[in-house]
């Protein structure tokens, strides 16, 4: 496969939930069409097409297959799909994450049914991807691979455990590919801080949304939360020959959230 030949899975892909507001695998999706990829967009969500459609109207190319990423038949078989659509693989971005209110917890409180389905998905739904898509990728002659991680990767959210876990493994997983599929393929992560996305509004009202990203945005020196795109502007970096002696590297994306110290002098 030439460099004029690009082709990007997406997982976590679709559009909110809510109305396909914004998500950060639907702009990931939508950035990297812009940037020459053909698309699949893969997500148990059926916004996944509503990403699509966004694609296409902005004269991309794009596919949803709906997917769970945590099920080995579901995901050989939309790697098989992605072979025989576009005939080869250059772009493996997984962001898939699972939230639920039982996941929310400390340790001593977790069930270690919500620990290991967060697991399943967060962490294994990323190993099985990977697994799956790396002899695809190198088959079609190297590409990359981008993870999306969090700064609770290294920071913890009070009853964040399971989910602060899974993203520290995921960094690991990021350099342990880094080593073994260098130079052919590239392994990257981003550390996103928090990101406005419609899937986390809850049933706030627009006046409720704007004081709760104001009281977030406090804890940033950049004043403000993150949007979107601007994940999406470093996956498309991370994906493209700009960054092709970046490997293994998970870079922060939090407006300087973890570097602040707060005390006064
Ligand atoms: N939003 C933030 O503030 C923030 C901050 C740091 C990191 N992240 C990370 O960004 C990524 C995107 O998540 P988000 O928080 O924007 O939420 P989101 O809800 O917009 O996206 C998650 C998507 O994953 C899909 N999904 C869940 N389980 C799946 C499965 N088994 N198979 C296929 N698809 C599945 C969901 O349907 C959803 O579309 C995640 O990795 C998340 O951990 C988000």
């Amino acid at each position: 496969m030439g460099s004029d030949k690009k082709v990007a899975i997406v997982t976590g892909g679709a559009m909110g939930y809510k109305a396909g507001g914004n998500s950060i695998g639907g702009a990931v999706s939508i950035r990297l069409a812009k940037d020459g990829h053909k698309i699949v967009v893969v997500d148990l969500g059926e916004m996944g097409q509503r990403t699509v459609e966004i694609i296409k109207e902005n004269g991309g190319e794009a596919v949803f297959i709906k997917a769970d990423v945590t099920k080995t038949d579901e995901v050989q078989k939309l790697l098989q799909e992605t072979k025989k659509l576009y005939g080869g693989l250059t772009c493996l971005v997984n962001c898939v994450a699972r939230y639920s209110p039982g996941m929310a917890k400390n340790v001593a409180e977790i069930s270690e049914e919500e620990w290991n389905e967060t697991l399943e998905v967060n962490l294994n739904g990323y190993f099985k991807m990977c697994k799956y898509s790396i002899p695809l990728i190198l088959e079609s002659g190297g590409g990359t691979i981008i993870s999306i991680s969090s700064i609770e990767s290294f920071i913890s959210l009070p009853n964040f455990s399971v989910y602060s876990v899974s993203k520290a493994a995921i960094d690991a997983l990021t350099r342990t590919m880094a080593v073994d599929f260098a130079p052919k393929i590239r392994s990257n992560s981003v550390i996103p801080g928090f990101v406005k996305i419609a899937n986390s509004e809850n049933n706030r009202t627009p006046e409720q949304l704007e004081a709760w990203y104001k009281d977030v945005a406090k804890q940033y020196p950049m004043r403000r939360v993150c949007e979107v795109e601007e994940i999406a502007n470093v996956v498309s970096f991370l994906a493209s020959d700009q960054s092709s002696y970046i490997n293994g590297q998970s870079i922060v994306v939090d407006g300087g959230k973890t570097i602040a110290d707060t005390h006064e002098f």
